[in-house]
């Protein structure tokens, strides 16, 4: 059984941070359908709450910064949100806004297996909402139960402690990532106590806590680190042997991987 997403080769996988957002808009369809036209090995997006309770492809509350309209995501139903255009801020291209579901039907039907990195934003804020709506989707996918981490074609990652550990408790065969910005949580306890199968640091924190992918070894845990755009820390990651790197840029990313 082909496990999707994971490098063949024991070098890092290459994990297309809101697709390949460094040339196109990030969390377009066209970031993610050029991502895996340049051979990512997954797709990283961010998930919020639409006031009707669709789950769409957002990084921040609000959509000023990406889009040609104003106000919180939360607030928003997504026929309102289907109304602006989330792609000529960037490189001129018009874009709707992508959902999950649009999302997983394009990484589910590509020809060859794409593992799908879910990060919950502040999930806490809607009770477990978004965890009850995520896991419905991943089970209406037929994803939700995977036969083993290595072969799940979904992780949930999430700075929420508590959003992991809702994971872990309602599907306990999904990969889960608990992810960081200071060694202090990447290091200590937090992944163990929610029961996550990686941790998930800033290159930052591991440039200066390179010890925290043995350590993570050492509990059976497996290391993404975010967001990877530099030849030197592409190097760094494929010498601690971390899993995962999640970039803006996966072409460059992976062109870099041949010799390191
Ligand atoms: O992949 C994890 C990374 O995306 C976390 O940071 O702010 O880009 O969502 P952010
Ligand atoms: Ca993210």
């Amino acid at each position: 059984m082909s496990r999707p997403g994971v490098s063949r080769s024991g070098k890092p996988a290459v994990v297309a941070h809101r697709g390949a957002s460094g040339e196109v808009a990030e969390h377009t369809l066209g970031a993610y359908e050029l991502a895996l036209e340049q051979g990512a090995d997954g797709l990283e997006c961010d998930i919020r709450l639409t006031a009707d309770h669709e789950l769409v492809c957002i990084h921040d509350r609000t959509i000023e910064r990406v889009s040609d309209g104003i106000g919180a995501v939360s607030e928003m139903t997504l026929a309102q949100l289907r109304e602006h255009d989330f792609g000529s801020w960037h490189s001129g291209t018009p874009a709707q806004v992508l959902t999950l579901r649009e999302l997983l039907g394009l990484a589910l039907d590509w020809h060859r297996p794409v593992r799908l990195f879910i990060e919950t934003k502040h999930p806490v804020r809607y009770g477990s909402l978004v965890e009850t709506e995520l896991l419905a989707m991943l089970h209406e996918f037929g994803v939700a139960t995977p036969p083993s981490a290595d072969h799940s074609r979904a992780v949930v990652i999430s700075f929420s402690s508590a959003g992991v550990w809702r994971i872990r408790r309602s599907a306990p065969m999904l990969p889960t990532i608990l992810l960081g910005d200071t060694a202090r949580i990447i290091g200590g306890t937090a992944a163990t106590a929610v029961g996550a199968t990686g941790v998930g640091p800033s290159i930052d924190t591991l440039r200066t806590h390179p010890d925290l992918v043995d350590r993570a070894a050492a509990s059976g845990r497996v290391t993404y680190c975010w967001t990877v755009d530099e030849q030197p820390d592409v190097q760094l990651c494929a010498d601690l042997g971390v899993r995962w790197v999640a970039t803006n840029h996966p072409a460059r990313v992976r062109d870099w991987l041949v010799t390191a």
